[in-house]
């Protein structure tokens, strides 16, 4: 039996929407991109033209009221993923939502209780918890000694094929001190 394409809406058509969850969705023949909302009229216009998007909004509220959606990806800032987040449940969709989950323990904790409320899928985009690098890491389960004691180019090699070759000693320094 032929299934429906799930209709996808975007919230945020920044840096994330454009490399990653656009990418993403039209490499994946079961789903669309049916309609994208950004009050950034410049980012709004240029992930539509990219992706083809055929609805187009500067309020997510307004995508909601006018677009039949079965899921919405949340790709705004972390601070209004709380807001953004009551909105996709109150409108009845599965969520995917960016991470961090929020900028508040109070915030996060309120998204926590309407996840659980909800009857439909909602998952936060810890995409690094799905790499083989970092599996391997959480397998070892020294997670700390692991980072404290790991070379730089050790660093690089958990990076998924694509960055390996093309990010520089620069950015592993950053991974070493954020680990501190
Ligand atoms: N860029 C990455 O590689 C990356 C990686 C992991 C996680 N993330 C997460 O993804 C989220 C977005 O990050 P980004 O890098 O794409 O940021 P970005 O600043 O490039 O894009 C954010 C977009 O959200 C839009 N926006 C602001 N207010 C909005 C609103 N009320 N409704 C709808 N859209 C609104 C902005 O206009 C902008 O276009 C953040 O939570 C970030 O932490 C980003």
């Amino acid at each position: 039996m032929k299934r429906d394409k799930l209709k996808v809406g975007i919230i945020g058509c920044g840096q994330v929407s454009r490399v990653g969850h656009g990418l993403a969705i039209r490499a994946d023949k079961r789903a669309v991109i049916a309609a994208s909302a950004d009050p950034d009229d410049e980012n709004l216009k240029s992930f539509v033209r990219k992706f083809k998007v055929p609805g187009i909004y500067s309020d997510h509220k307004e995508m909601f009221k006018k677009e039949t959606l079965d899921a919405v990806v949340i790709a705004s800032p972390p601070w209004l993923h709380r807001e953004h987040l009551k909105d996709s449940i109150d409108a009845g969709l599965h969520v995917l939502c960016e991470k961090p989950l929020a900028t508040t323990p109070k915030d996060i904790k309120a998204m926590v209780r309407m996840a659980k409320e909800h009857d439909k899928i909602v998952q936060i985009g810890h995409s690094k918890r799905f790499e083989p690098g970092f599996q391997r890491i959480k397998e070892t389960g020294q997670y700390r000694d692991f980072w404290q004691d790991l070379p730089d180019e050790h660093l690089l090699a958990l990076l998924p094929p694509r960055f390996q070759g093309g990010v520089d000693k620069a950015s592993a320094g950053y991974f070493k001190k954020s680990r501190d």
